[in-house]
C-alpha cells in the first residue's frame, strides 16, 4: 500500500511583519504548533547533533541522546563504523538501551528480549520459531525487515549529526563557511571530553534559539561580564550568519585595553542601579584563564539550528544541546570539552570558568531564568507580540556590532519558511 504522506498541522498564527521584528507569542506556548515543530524541525531535513566521536571511540561503545523528543542511540561496530538508530523497539516499541552510555556488545530490548547489533539490525528473536510446534512467528517472518528506525549520519570535525530525513542537503553546505571556519577552529586539536552537566528551563526551546543569537543581552543581563572585564560594551565583535540565516556566530574579540575603558561603562549602566564597578573577585583566578588559541578571540556562542550551540567564553569550550521537553520546558545538555594534547593548567583552567558559566554559576543560570521570566510574561497572550528592532528592520544581515539582535530575526525569517508561515499574506496563516 502506498504510504500516505505525513499529516502536517497547519500553525494559525497571525504575524504583523515578515522581517522578525514581531514575534507572536502564541509561538512560545500553543500545543498544535510544538507538535507541528517536532515534525517538520525536528523530524524534517535538519542535521542535528548528536554526539562526539570522541566519546566512542571503542569498538560496541554507544551513547544515548535526542532528536527532538525522540530518543537515539549512536553506537560504534566492531569495524569502527559509527551508525546511529532510534532507541524504540521495532516489536512493541519499548525503549531498549536504557544507560545514558556504555559498551555493548549488542543490545537485547528489556521487555520481550529481540536483540538488535550495533546497526540496529535486528539478529533474534526468542521463540520466533514457536515452542512444541506451536506458536511463533508467521512463517514469512523476516528479521531483516524489522530492524531499529536508522538515521542518516554525517561528521564535521568529530562532531556526529544525524537526521531522519531521507533527503537532506551535504552537512557542510548546511553548516555554511563561518560555522565551518568556527567548528576549524575549535577542533584542530583532539577533542577530550571534561564533563557533562544538564538544565532544565520551564519555557520554550526557541526562547533559547533567541538568547544565544543575541549578544545585546549579554553584557546587561550578565552584568558580571562588565564587572570583570570579559564582555563590555567597548569589545569589538558581531554576528555571522549563514545564507539561510539560520545559522548565527556570535563573535567577540578583546584588546586588553577594552577592559579599563570604564569611562564608557559608567555612561552606559547609568540607568542600572545593579552594576557597581567596585565590585571584585576575591578568588580572581575565575578569570584571566589560559587560552587554547593564539587569537583575540574572548567568546565564540554559534547557533546551529536547531538544537546545537558550539561555544567559547573565556578558555571554556562547551557543546550545548538543546532538547525540548514539551511546548514550555527544554533541557540544555552540555559537554564541556578541552583537549587531549593540552598541559594541566589548561583543562584546570577549563574547569574553573565551567563553574562560573554552569547552572550553578552565572551565565547558564541567568539565561535559563530570563527564558523563564519571558515564559511566564507571555504564556497566556493572544495577539500580542514581541518587539525586536535592535540593530534594525527589514533584511537580515551580518553585523559588526554587539548591540543589536538581527540575529533573532534570522532564526525567525528561517522558522517561517520550515513552518510554512508564509510571508505573501502579510505574515498570515499558511
Ligand atoms: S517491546 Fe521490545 S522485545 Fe517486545
Ligand atoms: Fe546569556
Amino acid at each position: 500500500m502506498k504510504q500516505r504522506a505525513p499529516k502536517q498541522t497547519k500553525p494559525k498564527i497571525a504575524w504583523q511583519t515578515n522581517d522578525g521584528t514581531r514575534v507572536p507569542f502564541e509561538v512560545f506556548y500553543d500545543s498544535d504548533l510544538y507538535a507541528a515543530e517536532l515534525d517538520r524541525i525536528y523530524s524534517g531535513a535538519h542535521w542535528q547533533y548528536l554526539a562526539l566521536a570522541s566519546e566512542i571511540p571503542n569498538q560496541g561503545d554507544y551513547t544515548s541522546t535526542y532528536l527532538g523528543e525522540r530518543r537515539v542511540v549512536v553506537c560504534r561496530d566492531n569495524d569502527g563504523k559509527i551508525h546511529s538508530f532510534e532507541n524504540r523497539c521495532a516489536h512493541r516499541g519499548a525503549q531498549v538501551v536504557p544507560r545514558q552510555r556504555g559498551n555493548a556488545s549488542q543490545f537485547n530490548c528489556p521487555y520481550h528480549m529481540w536483540c538488535y547489533n550495533h546497526a540496529g539490525d535486528l539478529t533474534a528473536v526468542p521463540q520466533s520459531g514457536g515452542v512444541k510446534g506451536k506458536g511463533g512467528m508467521p512463517k514469512d517472518f523476516d528479521l531483516s525487515a524489522h530492524g531499529l528506525r536508522k538515521l542518516k549520519i554525517a561528521q564535521y570535525g568529530g562532531l556526529i549529526f544525524g537526521t531522519f530525513a531521507e533527503e537532506i542537503m551535504p552537512l557542510e553546505q548546511y553548516l555554511g563557511p563561518t560555522m565551518v571556519k568556527h567548528l576549524d577552529r575549535f577542533t584542530k586539536r583532539p577533542i577530550r571530553v571534561l564533563g557533562y552537566y544538564r538544565q532544565v528551563v520551564e519555557a520554550n526551546w526557541k526562547l533559547y534559539a533567541e538568547n544565544t543569537r543575541d549578544p545585546y543581552h549579554a553584557p546587561l543581563l550578565h552584568l558580571f561580564h562588565v564587572s570583570f572585564g570579559i564582555q563590555t560594551p567597548a569589545k569589538a565583535g558581531g554576528s555571522y550568519m549563514d545564507d539561510e540565516k539560520k545559522n548565527n556566530c556570535i563573535v567577540v574579540t578583546g584588546a586588553p585595553e577594552d577592559a579599563d575603558d570604564h569611562a564608557l561603562l559608567i555612561e552606559q549602566y547609568k540607568t542600572n542601579e545593579k552594576y557597581r564597578p567596585d565590585y571584585a573577585l576575591r578568588d580572581p583566578r575565575i578569570i584571566g584563564t589560559q587560552r587554547s588559541h593564539d587569537d583575540d578571540i574572548d567568546l565564540v556562542i554559534m547557533s546551529i539550528f536547531p538544537s546545537l550551540v558550539v561555544a567559547q567564553v573565556e578558555s571554556a569550550f562547551q557543546i550545548r544541546h538543546i532538547r525540548p521537553k514539551g511546548p514550555e520546558k527544554f533541557e540544555i545538555y552540555w559537554t564541556y570539552f578541552g583537549y587531549d594534547d593540552g598541559d594541566e593548567k589548561e583543562t584546570t583552567d577549563k574547569l574553573r570558568v565551567a563553574n562560573m558559566i554552569g547552572p550553578a554559576g552565572f551565565i547558564s543560570m541567568e539565561d535559563g531564568e530570563a527564558s523563564r521570566l519571558v515564559q511566564q510574561g507571555v504564556r497566556t497572550q493572544k495577539g500580542t507580540h514581541s518587539f525586536i528592532e535592535m540593530g534594525g528592520r527589514g533584511d537580515v544581515t551580518d553585523q559588526d556590532t554587539l548591540a543589536q539582535e538581527v540575529a533573532i530575526r534570522g532564526f525567525w525569517q528561517y522558522y517561517r519558511k520550515v513552518m510554512g508561515f508564509n510571508a505573501e499574506t502579510g505574515g498570515g496563516q499558511p
